[in-house]
């Protein structure tokens, strides 16, 4: 008979009792030497691994990537150098403050991460459903999910800490905005757009720089649940996007996305009035047009959920010859972040796990460590240089250098004069993006979640809020402190409006 149908403990030996232990008598106590019984019971007591501490929740599939036009006056990146190429990819798209048990259809962003599996290497675009963050320096990341998640005294989620957070850090407003509105709670995963957030570099063969957005545009269609649908989806299905990815592949509709790029050069930055860098900030599309890439469809559910969704591990840092970073501060903290949580969560040798493999056999001098399960070099030198093996660096792959000019380093504040225009993109999203009818949901929404703010400093931190929607647009301001009922803000002539430098500054009177 065939090995495949032979029951088997994890060494090999037969499972000949595989339902009943080994006791004494039929009555009796059960004897030790029952190894088996062990091994099911070991084994089952070590099953869960940490799960990710953001983004724990999630769905994923593999697809393809199709080249659909010519971007190769940017970027020598292998995989957009020829028209119809296909690349393999991996998509794992999730919320973010939620556990790994937590309800789909929650308010929050959405994680939109992909893996392209390219003949230079794993190439991560690890981005959300919205194109902008809540904070530009990852010095305060923590702070901000430790405000999103369980409040420590009560394990409960906190709408007076959520709103503190925010009210004190008005660069949060712009995804604030987004986050309260109906894309705050997308119907499943299929109808919502994908975005990198970040600026990234392209890098061309004439070894030219320009920077780069990426925007994934849903072909399915923009779809969201208004506030009291999700509600209501979090327990009749807590499952719902899950199931509804999962089900859509299987019965062959598959999902796709167009990739598009909006492309600075580097002379366009340095005019800009704003810091292009700063993941606070959309780019306009008049000025910075979509311009189209490609096509990405996902067409195969995972064949085991663990093994290829659980131990996906996505990385920033992961970039390919002809694509590369941007001086983005929060690109920067997360090119060191993700590695790091990933040596925790899964061992240091996560990299050899099937699906976070790339395409080819690496070379290189890391050995040993917890879980190594490949040949580990096998007798090959394990150090550099050596006078054995032929490895060599391929010099063409260089990395283009930046000028960084005189610049003085220094903990520079993120908000001083120049950087701290917190309002005005925000009033755009709100009085021209948004029709009427998302306008009156984005309001109730802000409502509902606010009255949650209880305790004594619930009227600080509503004020503190409403002069900051108060900066966005008026209006905004007064429809949410009349649906609190407090009395509406009047900051409007403030001089601190476009020169905030201190947080103190936010605490205002009552
Ligand atoms: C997951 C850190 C900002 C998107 C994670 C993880 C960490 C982390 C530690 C878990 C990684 C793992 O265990 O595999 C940070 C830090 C940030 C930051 C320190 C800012 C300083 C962002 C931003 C975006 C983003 C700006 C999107 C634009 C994601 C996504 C995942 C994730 C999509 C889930 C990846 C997956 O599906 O496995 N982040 N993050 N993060 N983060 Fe961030």
């Amino acid at each position: 008979m065939e090995d495949l149908f032979k029951l088997r403990s994890a060494s090999g030996i037969p499972y000949v009792y595989e339902q009943d232990s080994r006791s004494v008598g039929p009555r009796g106590p059960l004897l030790l030497e029952d190894y088996i019984l062990h091994e099911k019971m070991a084994h089952f007591n070590r099953e869960r691994i940490l799960e990710r501490v953001v983004h724990a929740k999630g769905s994923a599939a593999f697809g393809t990537f199709t080249v659909t036009k010519d971007i190769t006056r940017y970027t020598r990146a292998k995989l957009f150098n020829q028209l119809g190429k296909q690349t393999k990819i991996i998509l794992r798209m999730s919320t973010i403050a939620g556990e790994k048990g937590s309800a789909d259809s929650e308010r929050d962003p959405r994680g939109f991460a992909v893996k392209f599996y390219t003949e230079d290497g794993n190439w991560d675009l690890v981005g959300n459903n919205t194109p902008v963050f809540f904070i530009k320096d990852p010095k305060k990341f923590s702070d901000f999910i430790h405000s999103q998640k369980r409040d420590p005294y009560h394990n409960l989620r906190s709408a007076t800490r959520i709103w503190d957070f925010f009210s004190f850090n008005p660069e949060s407003l712009h995804q604030v905005l987004i986050l309260m509105s109906n894309r705050g709670t997308p119907y499943g995963l299929r109808h919502m757009h994908g975005y990198g957030s970040h600026a990234f570099s392209m890098i061309n063969a004439k070894n030219e720089r320009v920077y780069v957005k990426f925007h994934f545009r849903t072909q399915q269609g923009i779809k969201n649940f208004s506030h009291d649908e999700a509600l209501q989806m979090r327990s009749a299905d807590p499952d719902f996007s899950q199931r509804d990815l999962f089900e859509a592949i299987e019965s062959g509709n598959f999902p796709k996305w167009t990739l598009f790029i909006q492309v600075m050069t580097t002379d366009q930055c340095s005019k800009l009035a704003f810091n292009p860098f700063d993941i606070t900030k959309t780019w306009s599309q008049k000025e910075f047009p979509l311009i189209e890439v490609g096509v990405l469809e996902l067409n195969k559910n995972p064949s085991n959920y663990f093994a290829q969704v659980e131990q996906l591990a996505f990385a920033p840092a992961h970039v390919i010859d002809g694509i590369s970073y941007s001086p983005d501060k929060v690109l920067q903290g997360r090119i060191l972040s993700y590695p790091d949580a990933q040596r925790y969560r899964l061992g240091v040798n996560y990299e050899q796990i099937p699906v976070n493999q790339c395409l080819f056999a690496v070379h290189n001098y890391q050995r040993d460590g917890l879980m190594t399960v490949t040949n580990n070099g096998d007798g090959s030198a394990n150090y550099y240089p050596n006078s054995f093996d032929q490895l060599f660096i391929e010099h063409e792959y260089k990395e283009l250098p930046i000028k960084l000019g005189n610049a003085i380093a220094d903990w520079y504040d993120r908000n001083s004069e120049g950087e701290n225009d917190h309002y005005s993109q925000p009033g755009v999203l709100f009085r021209e993006v948004l029709d009427d009818k998302e306008r009156g949901d984005l309001c109730l929404n802000i409502i509902k979640s606010m009255q949650g703010i209880t305790g004594e400093k619930s009227l600080e931190i509503i004020h503190r809020q409403l002069y900051h929607f108060c900066q966005v647009d008026q209006t905004l301001a007064q429809i949410i402190a009349e649906g609190l009922g407090v009395s509406p803000p009047s900051y409007q002539s403030s001089p601190c409006v476009k020169n905030q430098r201190s947080i103190h500054q936010y605490r205002l009177p009552i």
